[in-house]
């Protein structure tokens, strides 16, 4: 091919459309700046800093060893959604039997393949914002229409009910949201759900797909609640969730939905003409993950819990950024707005993408911008690292917008 070719033009307009994971793209940038010899701290990724716990390894060599080689079926093995049932009815008190549980290749594929199947071109999808990016072209792919609500920092970036209720139009087809929440850690209470849920009984054409993946990182007292357990919403309610984030399993790519059986079929069938069914491996490590002991997950969510308080206070320290309590997860999202039209001299600040870059650029600490996440005046900070790394990058952070002027 000529060298002057518009290969841009040659691809789909439906991948000319799409956005880049703007997580993925500062990943990039620290690893190519700490190639360089740079002494980066690396704060962007969404990903535990721990190793998936032993006794769920142990599993996965097992089914090297006794053969769970081949193709496996296209929802997932029996004995996994049969796990995946019981957890459902055990954690979230609810009523799905296997038949409604698929199992697709990380939580990312079971929201994508939950949108594939129930949006048709201009559906309108809720999305309560800050959302997590990939929410937004997920939608695009399926040829539906974003419908964006804010969360605003004063209501912990919460969409109320009332603002729910204002935005559905004959065209809400799907209303979409995570709790615990990437990238705020905001946690919705169960009286909030409930507020949410009433607004859906209400409307009979809209679906909730409740994006759970963080369960397991949760500091409220409360805990947990899954919205799909009221029981008049339930059959449109979609539960998806997955093992990357309470068991530190992000690379072995297992998520799942529990949908009404129709919903489950048509992802099966997207699935059995796209990807098959997942990882023979990874599905029998899963089933540990699920049946097995609790305890590293515990631990962990203990240890994000202890970091988020370091990082709150460290943050509540640094002149200018307002930063609100995560309630679960591993993110901090402080609203650094206060320095948009400040310059350090050389480099004016004018919107969250120009902090993270100026910071990356000047610091080596490696954060997200808010633009990507809905949220434009933040900043995300990922708390999956060690108490040091989080100490030295805030300070880091501290001593380079004290030259912002
Ligand atoms: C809110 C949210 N949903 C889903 C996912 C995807 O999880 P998985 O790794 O299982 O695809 C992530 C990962 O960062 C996330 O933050």
């Amino acid at each position: 091919m000529s060298a002057t070719l518009d290969t841009t033009s040659l691809l789909a307009d439906r991948i000319n459309a799409l956005e880049e994971s703007s997580t993925l793209a500062m990943a990039k940038n620290a690893r190519e700046l700490a190639a360089q010899g740079h002494k980066v701290i690396n704060l962007s990724i969404g990903e535990p800093d721990f190793k998936t716990p032993a006794h769920i390894c142990e599993a996965a060599k097992k089914a090297i060893d006794e053969g769970y080689h081949g193709y496996t079926p296209v929802a997932g093995y029996p004995d996994l959604r049969k796990a995946i049932a019981d957890k459902f009815k055990r954690d979230n008190n609810l009523n799905w039997k296997p038949e409604n549980i698929v199992v697709s290749t990380g939580a990312k594929h079971s929201l994508a393949n939950v949108l594939q199947v129930l949006v048709n071109p201009g559906d309108e999808v809720i999305i309560f914002s800050p959302y997590w990016v990939s929410y937004s072209e997920m939608v695009k792919l399926a040829e539906g229409v974003s419908v964006v609500l804010d969360g605003p920092f004063e209501n912990d970036f919460k969409v109320t009910p009332e603002q729910f209720e204002a935005a559905i139009t004959d065209r809400t087809k799907v209303v979409m949201y995570a709790s615990p929440n990437n990238p705020t850690g905001s946690v919705y209470t169960e009286q909030e759900l409930r507020g949410i849920a009433e607004v859906v009984a209400r409307h009979e054409h809209i679906f909730v797909l409740a994006d759970e993946i963080y369960e397991y990182i949760n500091f409220t007292p409360e805990g947990h609640f899954s919205i799909g357990s009221v029981p008049e919403i339930a059959d449109r309610v979609i539960t998806v969730n997955g093992m990357a984030k309470g068991f530190a399993m992000t690379g072995w790519r297992i998520g799942y939905i529990g949908a009404a059986k129709w919903i489950a079929d048509g992802v099966e069938k997207l699935q059995g003409q796209v990807t098959s069914g997942t990882s023979s491996i990874a599905q029998k490590a899963a089933v540990e993950a699920l049946l097995g002991t609790m305890e590293p997950t515990y631990e962990m969510a203990k240890a994000y819990e202890r970091r988020r308080d370091l990082v709150v206070k460290l943050l509540k320290e640094v002149p200018g950024f307002r930063t609100n309590v995560p309630q679960g997860a591993f993110y901090a999202f402080p609203d650094i707005s206060y320095y948009y039209g400040k310059s350090d001299g050389q480099t004016m600040i004018n919107n969250s993408d120009d902090f993270a870059m100026w910071l990356l650029r000047t610091t080596f600490v490696s954060t997200v911008a808010g633009s990507g996440f809905g949220a434009p005046n933040c900043l995300r900070i990922s708390t999956a690292a060690s108490d040091e790394a989080l100490t030295e990058a805030i300070q880091r952070i501290k001593d380079a917008v004290a030259t912002l002027k």
